[in-house]
């Protein structure tokens, strides 16, 4: 029964590969993670950690582990780290006063890697007046509006990234430890729906590459299992940073799906799911990625 669940999704997967003609041969090469270490600053990152019990994964790991070592080595150094252009921008921006209320965030914040500190790894969390969980974009954009009154920035601008870069790297090591109870139970399952279910013309769902085929090539790139802990990373492809919010745009276009909004509550439930399924990795942001 397997066999024929994997054969099948293997056939989707090189369809979405677009090698349809290979699709006869279509058991794609494994090449499991590898086991390198992320080590930054002689401080070492969890890139693998076990699965929790009765979980889809018996071992979690960081898409660190299947990047090859000409990406990896850009993220061992945090001078060859691209993604370190936006997070000195996201320091400046820090103090910049902007908006009607004179302030700038650190008129409220002060020091952000006291304030910050640990921030990005819970995100996204309970929002009380929002009444529901935000992304981290989302809620930096109300301090804006709402504390600063200033203008929000749109979710993939420059100053965007550069600031959840910069809040994210007060979290760098630490443990993603998003809340999944409560009222967030809801968003979760949301998301956990959404995470499974097949969709667009090649009828996939995130977890027929994402849980079923880590380790295995597409097209010339090598499957991880989609956690979130590098975000906002920076994406050779890409040539900048991008968001999470982003990339599950990208992988929804790659089976042609519909992607949902980016910054709309499906995605922050999907978001909200998929850090909960890397529950422990330590957030790497920024991350860099092929
Ligand atoms: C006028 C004061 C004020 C300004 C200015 C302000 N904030 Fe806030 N911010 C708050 C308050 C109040 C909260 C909610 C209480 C808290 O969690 O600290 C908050 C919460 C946050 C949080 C969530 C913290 C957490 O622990 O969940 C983030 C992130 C944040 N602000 C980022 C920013 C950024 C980035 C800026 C500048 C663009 C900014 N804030 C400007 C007052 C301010
Ligand atoms: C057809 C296969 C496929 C499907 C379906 C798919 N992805 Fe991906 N995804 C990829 C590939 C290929 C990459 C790039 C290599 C990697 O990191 O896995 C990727 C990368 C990612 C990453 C970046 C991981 C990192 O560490 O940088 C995330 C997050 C992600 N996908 C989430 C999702 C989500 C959420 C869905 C469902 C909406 C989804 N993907 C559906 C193929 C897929």
């Amino acid at each position: 029964m397997a066999t024929g669940l994997f054969s099948s999704t293997a056939a989707k997967l090189v369809a979405a590969a677009g090698l349809a003609a290979l699709a006869a041969s279509a058991t794609a090469v494994l090449a499991g993670p590898n086991d390198n270490k992320l080590v930054v600053d002689g401080k070492e990152y969890v890139t693998k950690l076990p699965g929790p019990e009765g979980g889809p994964l018996k071992t979690i790991y960081s898409g660190w582990n299947f990047r090859n070592e000409a990406t990896q080595a850009m993220q061992l150094d945090d001078f060859d780290n691209p993604g370190f252009v936006n997070v000195e921008t996201g320091e400046q921006l820090w103090s910049a006063v902007d908006g009607e209320a004179g302030k700038s965030c650190a008129s409220c914040h002060n020091d952000a890697s006291e304030s910050m500190k640990g921030v990005r790894a819970q995100m996204p969390k309970w929002n009380e007046k929002a009444g529901k969980p935000l992304a981290l974009e989302q809620v930096v954009n109300a301090c804006r509006e709402t504390n600063m009154k200033a203008k929000p920035w749109k979710w993939e601008s420059n100053e965007m990234l550069s600031m959840t870069a910069f809040i994210g790297s007060h979290s760098r090591g630490m443990p993603v430890n998003v809340k999944t109870d409560g009222p967030m139970k809801e968003w979760w399952q949301k998301g956990k729906d959404i995470y499974y279910k097949q969709v667009g013309q090649l009828d996939m769902s995130c977890a027929g590459c994402h849980e079923q085929n880590f380790g295995n090539m597409i097209r010339a790139d090598h499957l991880s299992q989609g956690h979130i802990n590098g975000f906002p990373l920076y994406r050779s492809k890409w040539q900048k940073l991008g968001s999470a919010h982003r990339r599950f745009k990208g992988c929804m276009k790659n089976i042609r799906a519909t992607p949902y909004k980016v910054g709309g509550d499906e995605f922050v439930a999907l978001e909200l799911y998929v850090a909960s399924r890397g529950q422990g990795l330590s957030v790497e942001t920024p991350a860099v990625r092929n």
